[in-house]
């Protein structure tokens, strides 16, 4: 039994809760995330080249972004998110690592994927490597992340999500707060218990997966906190 899923504000739009996030040293499980990915690309035996294009999904400060456009400087690398604050910072950090000729192939997208899968902002490009990372348990409706990353992707694209999965009570839910941001500021503390009742459980991303014709994905869980969805279209 788990605890009921309790929805959390799809943007992250307050500033209080932006500048927390922005200042927020997450830089271990990041580096994970791209070490995953990149193991993941040499499994399956897959090559992101110069012609492709990288989009991550829902980029927040830019964190992501910039270690996917460091592991692949000659690539394309697009942040989306739907946040005008969010992106700012993300901007802004860019621009901080300008003199170093540092994320030239970075570019920033101030989109709600709510848009892009009602089709009111037509992403005419397709991601070659279509990557989130805390983005799903986001969406009031997750159908329409699902259907945003459908619309971005076509025959061949890697797809590699991973986002935080719902524990079974609000005790385990504090005890994995109390373990991973054990001091951090109040806004933060507060942002991570929401975004862990927000989010989805294994079985209930794959019935996700199935009403959206993507059974194609796999859905498992990754050590105590996480789950990822990865695949190929
Ligand atoms: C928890 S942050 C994750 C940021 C970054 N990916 C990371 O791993 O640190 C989630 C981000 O998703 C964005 N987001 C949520 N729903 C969205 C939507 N419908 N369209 C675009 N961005 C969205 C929020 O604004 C926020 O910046």
């Amino acid at each position: 039994m788990c605890m009921k899923r309790l929805p959390e504000p799809e943007l992250m739009q307050n500033p209080l809760q932006v500048q927390a996030y922005s200042e927020a040293d997450f830089s271990n499980s990041d580096a994970l995330l791209i070490r995953r990915i990149e193991e993941y690309l040499l499994v399956k035996g897959k090559q992101i080249d110069s012609k492709s294009l990288i989009i991550d999904l829902g980029c927040g400060p830019g964190n992501i972004t910039e270690l996917l456009s460091r592991s692949w400087p000659s690539v394309r690398v697009f942040g989306i998110d739907g946040s005008g604050p969010m992106l700012a910072e993300a901007r802004n950090r860019k621009d901080r690592r300008k003199s170093f000729n540092d994320l030239r192939n970075v570019s920033y997208f101030c989109w709600n994927l709510l848009s892009i899968a009602d089709g009111t902002i037509n992403f005419k490009g397709t991601g070659d490597l279509i990557v989130s990372n805390s983005l799903l348990h986001h969406f009031h409706d997750p159908s329409q992340f699902w259907k945003a990353l459908k619309s971005m992707s076509s025959k061949g694209s890697i797809t590699f999500h991973r986002d935080l999965r719902r524990p079974s009570s609000m005790d385990e839910a504090k005890a994995l707060q109390k373990m991973y941001l054990p001091d951090s500021p109040e806004v933060l503390i507060n942002d991570y218990l929401a975004s862990l009742q927000a989010a989805f459980t294994v079985e209930e991303v794959k019935t996700q997966l199935h009403i959206e014709g993507l059974d194609h994905l796999s859905v498992y869980e990754v050590e105590d906190r996480y789950l990822e969805v990865v695949g190929i279209f």
